[in-house]
């Protein structure tokens, strides 16, 4: 996907800026032209040589730095540039890229070019946390620059936040997917659930389950770079760091009912992969029951969602998590429920269903079954995505 494509790597000033050689050499090895401009800070870190010997082009460090046949480095390389990834984006560079401050090259390149951009902060939890920081990235993505990460972890400060670049090998995929990118749903606006619900108890305990909402957010990802404008309803997320779509948190099955029922009138299509809890507790307690005063609980249905929802106004993907008779019930689900498609996923099945990166499904229609092996979650999604399609007029 990415073979012979002009990449340009700009690498700025963080502890991070070590990974970007990895990530280089990833580009090399599927064949791209990487071409790297380095900022001066960047050097304090790691050296020009390494990125040179594994892309063999040579490393633009500044705008004096003439090695192009034009003699104007940064123009040259912008005209002729697929992509331009920012990795690791400083504080210092996120800003400088977002109000144009051309001093150095790597933005004047990006300036100058039209190809899109991608950037992957790298910087102290709390500098990535300030107004100006958060405020710089909403610039950027007003100006459809892609951001991703950054991600949660120990931090060079030894504290543990979001702040930590990208892993490369993330990174490697997220530029295959801007190549890949098709934009199919341009137009579409989707609701996709995610996560599981909360039922209380007390105020302190409740009833949930172990979606980690992983599913869901790989839905709301590919919807996202397919075009569609997506809401994203969700309930307890192992990740909470999904950029580009409206994010609205609910606790219990009740709160996701009324976010669906107030906005499902103004949407084209909604895919219900979070695990919806199908009882909450009758009388909920104000108080912490003691434990000797727990014998049972009286339990009521909470409403079926997805059954609720008119399906000729919308399109309807629901989901099948079973751990027996997968097809029979997905079947089952899928005429009840009144759904275009559903996913069923065997929650039993090692390294896939709940928390895992992976899932393998059965695509259940109208028209038959498609059984498909385990992969990516976020491969799932597009596969689900092409499927739906061909629901949608
Ligand atoms: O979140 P992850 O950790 O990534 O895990 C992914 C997943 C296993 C949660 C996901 O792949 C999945 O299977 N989601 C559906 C879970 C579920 O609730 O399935 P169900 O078979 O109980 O429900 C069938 C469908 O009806 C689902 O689309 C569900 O969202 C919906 N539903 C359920 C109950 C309810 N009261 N209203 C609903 O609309």
């Amino acid at each position: 996907m990415i073979e012979n494509k002009n990449i340009v790597l700009c690498v700025t000033g963080s502890i991070a800026a070590y990974k970007s050689i990895y990530l280089a050499s990833s580009l090399v090895k599927e064949n791209a032209n990487v071409q790297v401009i380095m900022t001066e800070a960047a050097l304090e870190f790691v050296g020009e040589a390494s990125f040179s010997g594994i892309t063999h082009n040579p490393v633009i460090t500044g705008y004096y730095d003439r090695k192009s046949k034009l003699g104007i480095d940064h123009i040259d390389i912008a005209k002729k540039a697929d992509l331009i990834v920012v990795a690791p984006a400083t504080a210092n560079s996120i800003a400088k890229i977002a109000l144009g401050i051309s001093s150095e090259p790597i933005v004047g390149t990006i300036l100058a070019s039209k190809a899109p951009v991608l950037i992957a902060p790298a910087m102290d939890g709390d500098m990535y946390n300030s107004t100006q920081v958060q405020n710089n990235l909403k610039v950027l993505e007003n100006l459809s620059v892609k951001i991703s990460g950054p991600e949660k972890g120990r931090l060079a400060s030894g504290i543990e936040e979001f702040g930590r670049m990208t892993e490369p090998d993330k990174l490697l995929s997220e530029i295959e997917k801007i190549f890949s990118k098709k934009k199919d749903y341009n137009n579409i606006k989707a609701i996709v659930t995610a996560g599981g619900t909360i039922e209380e108890i007390d105020p302190v305990r409740f009833i949930s389950n172990k979606s980690s909402g992983k599913m869901g957010i790989a839905i709301a990802e590919a919807l996202r770079d397919r075009g569609a404008k997506v809401t994203l309803i969700h309930g307890n997320l192992s990740d909470n760091s999904i950029i580009g779509v409206e994010k609205i948190s609910i606790k219990s099955a009740e709160d996701m009912t009324n976010e669906i029922q107030n906005r499902v009138n103004y949407f084209d299509l909604i895919i219900m992969s979070a695990a919806v809890a199908d009882y909450k507790i009758k009388n909920k307690f104000n108080q912490k029951i003691k434990k000797e005063d727990i014998s049972h609980l009286e339990l009521e249905r909470n409403p079926d969602i997805l059954k609720s929802i008119d399906g000729s106004k919308i399109i309807k993907v629901g989901f099948a998590a079973e751990t027996e008779n997968l097809i029979e019930n997905a079947k089952k689900k899928l005429s009840t429920k009144d759904c275009k498609l559903i996913v069923a996923n065997d929650i039993t099945l090692p390294g896939s269903g709940f928390g895992s990166d992976e899932n393998k499904a059965t695509l259940v229609h109208n028209k038959g079954c498609e059984d498909l092996p385990l992969m990516k979650k976020s491969e799932l999604a597009h596969k689900i995505l092409d499927k739906t399609k061909s629901f949608i007029k």
